[in-house]
């Protein structure tokens, strides 16, 4: 058995590889499934094979992490930056001058994410460092165990014994989007740019949301002693074949001119990367002049970056509105004199908010400047004084919902101001409702943004239940619908009736609630009633449920217009409890658990869950009654001095996964893979990651994470 675990260990990290590194994968995700459920099984039988540098290790735990400081073995430095060909010039005369000759250079992309540091002993990884100040970081290896491209185990052969391997830890523009558009839906802060959201995330204190965030990784930059290659070109070619990811965009150059033309091509070019970079690095080639060159106490002097520039436009504000979100956050953005930009035209770029605005005296006619970042949106990133109209006056943020007029607040510690009007508001209405029919929510096909606004314009619909009202007749009489589209929407609403519960939860849009959040939810209060009658405690109870959200739970439903409406969504029919599904196994049956303390694979909810569809009961208090006291790390200390008491055994998990005998972790969960398959769901790639996910309470962004626009 013990060389079964190895070989599938071997095979899903190979496939892994395959996938995430070499973005060709050679097998199904339904086996590769297929071969992780079998490994997750066995390593639940075989505990002492446990090893957290196995695959199944990629999702995270929600054991908080602690970070530890770490010191550097040796510093991680800095790169001097130039703006121009000529600084090069100046950079390379200095080397000739110190080596008496043309040395050869290595030109490489500039990332724009956060620095890691990697250490492997054996070809295994032992430890992932930040940078820190330079001189120590935060030892955050749990976290970056989560992220696929980077080996866990190397393959070949060749690598040093102990060596570092230091690179980039970025978001791609594809997570990025995702990662705001979930934040925005929630009314979270949306992160600044994927920078910000990469190095968040890193310190997130909970593996299995990086885990989910989708971090990628390029590794430009490895010491060993002695090292692999007399070059670094040589040597990062070789980390390739060990299973990093190493940047196809390098490129060996030996003249100025070769160096200008890398700079000139990827100027353009990297507007088409899924990443961001911000300019091209370029480096001594060989480790030998390297070390007869040396370094400062900032930056080595075998190496300089050159930034790129980015580009930048001047035009004329005109006028700035403000729009309402779903959650009632309003945003100014800034109507432009049209102008040109990285090859678009430019109407509009957002202001972000009051602070930014004040930050740099903005004011109604002012010149901007206007840049596109990797982001999509533009920004206005400075004001051009010189052309400031006399007499202009400072520019004041409303005070009033230009909506509904209702006064804005800005709630402390927050950077945007709110529309709390929450039931009358329209566009705050529309939001709701375009929120509500949502792919992950309710999905409800065949009308968006668009119809929800005509429908509400004509009084058909003024919040979620109406929709369950609708007549055919009502709308195919409308603008642009016909009796077709009206048809499909109709059945659309109907099917709807048998969304799982979790995502009616998710549909409704409490603040805060996301899609883990509300499966949490529904997990724990398992219906409507449970959950709408919980108090503060209760709500606190249930799986990574922080105070905000209970808070915004119990707000959402101490409003009457609310209940009202969930009465209404119940007489409709929709789904109001987690279906039961039919018992996998009577293993359990007769027997009865109480569950404490913090587990590795599996949550307190997950483990209930499994004693339930196992035929086992579930008890809140050790009693005589208690087959077994399921003990987690921290196990409370009453129960544990209560069940020794009373004689009752403490088991651990592993001891209870082997009475289920390896069965399904998330066999009893009720969105089957044809549901998820049907919906788009990749989760299923990653069944053992926790399916029924983690929220985003607890997440703790370090203070340097400014995740408010930054404007200028
Ligand atoms: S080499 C001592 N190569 O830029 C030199 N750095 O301003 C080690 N960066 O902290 C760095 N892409 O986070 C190097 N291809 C690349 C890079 C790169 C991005 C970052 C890195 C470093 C910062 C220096």
């Amino acid at each position: 058995m013990k060389d079964r675990i190895a070989e599938l260990r071997r095979q899903l990290d190979h496939h892994n590889y395959l996938y995430y590194v070499q973005n060709r994968p050679e097998i199904s995700d339904y086996d590769y499934d297929k071969l992780m459920r079998e490994l997750i099984g066995l390593e639940e039988l075989y505990p002492d094979m446990a090893d957290p540098n196995s695959p199944s290790q990629r999702v995270g735990s929600d054991i908080t992490n602690q970070f530890e400081q770490v010191r550097h073995r040796f510093p991680m430095l800095s790169l001097a930056n130039t703006y121009s060909m000529d600084e090069i010039s100046d950079f390379n005369d200095r080397i000739i001058k110190e080596t008496d000759r043309q040395v050869e250079y290595v030109c490489e992309l500039k990332f724009d994410g956060t620095a890691i540091s990697l250490t492997y002993e054996n070809g295994v990884l032992t430890r992932a460092v930040t940078r820190g100040d330079g001189t120590a970081g935060d030892d955050v290896t749990a976290n970056i165990r989560t992220i696929r491209s980077i080996p866990l185990r190397l393959q070949g052969e060749g690598y040093p014994a102990f060596f570092e391997i230091r690179g980039e830890i970025f978001l791609p523009h594809a997570s990025f989007k995702r990662l705001n558009q979930e934040r925005e839906e929630i009314g979270e802060t949306p992160f600044a740019n994927p920078r910000n959201a990469a190095a968040g995330t890193l310190k997130l204190q909970n593996s299995s949301i990086v885990a989910k965030r989708g971090l990628d990784s390029y590794l430009y930059d490895l010491t060993s002693d002695p090292m692999p290659a007399p070059g670094h070109f040589e040597t990062l070619e070789m980390a390739r074949g060990w299973g990093f990811k190493i940047s196809p965009h390098m490129k060996k150059c030996g003249s100025l001119e070769e160096i200008s033309e890398f700079i000139a091509h990827w100027d353009k070019a990297r507007l088409d990367l899924p990443y961001d970079t911000d300019g091209v690095v370029i480096k001594v080639n060989s480790y030998q002049v390297r070390r007869q060159l040396g370094s400062t106490a900032k930056a080595p002097r075998w190496a300089v970056a050159y930034k790129f520039k980015a580009e930048q436009v001047l035009t004329e504000l005109l006028s700035v509105d403000f729009q309402v979100g779903r959650t009632g956050a309003v945003t100014p953005v800034g109507n432009l004199t049209p102008v040109q930009l990285a090859g678009t035209t430019v109407k509009r770029a957002s202001l972000h908010n009051e602070d930014q605005i004040k930050l740099r005296d903005l004011r109604l006619h002012d010149w901007v400047y206007v840049e596109k970042g990797g982001e999509i949106i533009p920004k206005v990133t400075g004001v051009e004084l010189s052309r400031r109209p006399v007499n202009s006056l400072p520019f004041h943020f409303i005070v009033r919902c230009p909506a509904c007029g209702a006064h804005l607040q800005k709630p402390e510690g927050e950077a945007r101001h709110y529309c709390l009007n929450y039931l009358h508001c329209p566009p705050q209405i529309v939001g709701r409702i375009v929120h509500f029919i949502s792919r992950r929510a309710m999905n409800i096909e065949g009308m968006g943004e668009e119809t929800v606004q005509l429908l509400y314009e004509n009084k058909l619909v003024e919040n979620i239940a109406d929709l369950y009202e609708l007549k055919k007749e009502q709308l195919s009489v409308l603008p642009r619908l016909g009796e077709k589209s009206a048809d499909n929407i109709i059945r659309s609403i109907e099917n709807s009736k048998n969304v799982p519960f979790s995502r009616v939860l998710y549909a409704i849009g409490m603040r805060f609630v996301g899609e883990t959040t509300a499966k949490n939810l529904a997990m724990h209060f398992r219906n409507f009633d449970h959950l709408l009658h919980a108090n503060r405690e209760q709500l606190l109870e249930a799986e990574e449920i922080g105070g905000k959200i209970a808070d915004s739970v119990l707000a959402f439903f101490a409003d009457r217009e609310n209940r009202t409406i969930i009465d209404r969504l119940r007489g409709y029919g929709l789904q109001f409890e987690m279906v039961e599904q039919e018992k996998t196994s009577t293993v359990l049956a007769g027997k009865t658990f109480v569950i404490s303390g913090t587990f590795e694979n599996h949550s307190r909810d997950e483990l209930k869950a499994l004693i339930d569809a196992h035929g086992g009961k579930n008890l809140a208090a050790v009693s005589s009654n208690t087959t077994y006291l399921l003990a987690g790390a921290k196990v409370g200390d009453s129960k544990r001095a209560k069940a020794r008491k009373l004689n009752v055994p403490l088991i651990s998990e592993s001891e209870f996964m082997a009475m289920l005998g390896g069965t399904s972790p998330d066999s009893e969960f009720p969105e089957t893979d044809a549901y998820r398959k049907e919906n788009n769901d990749l989760s299923h790639r990653f069944p053992y990651v926790n399916n029924y996910g983690h929220t985003e309470s607890g997440e703790t962004e370090t203070a340097d994470d400014t995740q408010q626009g930054q404007l200028f």
